[in-house]
């Protein structure tokens, strides 16, 4: 059975739209693992357009489950989780113009940089995860890093439609038995959603599904009813007496 990693991102980008203090992903985090969260994965990406050196710190402290830290592959993220010591490091690649994470990392394509960076950090105790697309070359290479774990990306998964969906399937479980051949512990991710993610959470093999942006908009629809209704008890029976009793 696989576990599930909440990815929290989401909730850092609406608090950043408007460079306030909520929601506070690090608060509502606890929330998520009692909602049954195996682990909470943050992306700290190089523009910190949404997650904060703040949030990874302070997660690093409250998160009971699992904190998984996906970041860039460079020196700078490098010395963030050396120095945060999180529970596992996903190497991912980023563009700036991106929206969100839109390929696998190319593992072929960067050899013996990749796998200095993948040692160096696994030498420290931190699992790394290498973020990969379900291709036998790319799995090969991660392989060849001495890395332990892979992420498989399930984004054409969840992209293709109803025809193509059986075939980006059994593409996704090739890719898991190869990696599971060669050693390599299997997690995946991306895209995934309420209507997508049984066929990808049934597969043999995979250990653990990073989820984020299809629990979030759930939580807005599940939540938004009673969030309202607490702001129309505020408005219509608003207290009399002064809020601070700073009365001269
Ligand atoms: N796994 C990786 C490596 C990701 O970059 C992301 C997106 O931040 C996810 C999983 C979660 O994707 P989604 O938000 O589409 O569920």
């Amino acid at each position: 059975m696989a576990s599930l990693g909440v990815n929290i991102d989401h909730l850092a980008t609406v608090r950043q739209a408007r460079r306030t203090v909520e929601p506070d992903p690090v608060t509502l985090a606890l929330l998520a693992e009692l909602g049954g969260a195996d682990g909470i994965t943050v992306h700290l990406r190089e523009d910190r357009r949404h997650i904060q050196d703040r949030d990874v710190e302070l997660l690093k402290l409250t998160v009971r489950s699992r904190l998984n830290l996906e970041m860039a592959a460079t020196d700078a993220m490098e010395a963030v989780a050396l120095a945060v010591r999180p529970a596992m490091v996903t190497l991912v690649p980023e563009r700036r113009e991106e929206v969100t994470t839109e390929g696998g990392l190319d593992v072929a394509g960067q050899g013996e940089t990749l796998a200095g960076r993948v040692q160096r950090l696994q030498a420290t105790g931190i699992p790394v995860s290498l973020f990969i697309d379900p291709d036998e070359r790319q799995i090969e290479a991660a392989a060849a890093t001495g890395s332990r774990w892979i992420e498989l990306h399930t984004g054409p998964y969840a992209d293709a439609d109803w025809g193509g969906q059986p075939g980006e399937l059994a593409r996704l479980e090739k890719a898991c038995d190869r990696a599971r051949q060669l050693g390599l512990r299997v997690n995946a991710g991306h895209g995934l959603t309420y209507q997508n993610v049984e066929p990808v959470a049934a597969m043999a093999g995979v250990e653990e599904l990073n989820i984020g942006h299809t629990i979030i908009a759930r939580a807005l629809a599940v939540g938004l009813t009673e969030a309202v209704r607490e702001m129309k008890r505020l408005v219509t029976s608003p207290r009399r007496e002064p809020l601070f009793g700073l009365e001269a």
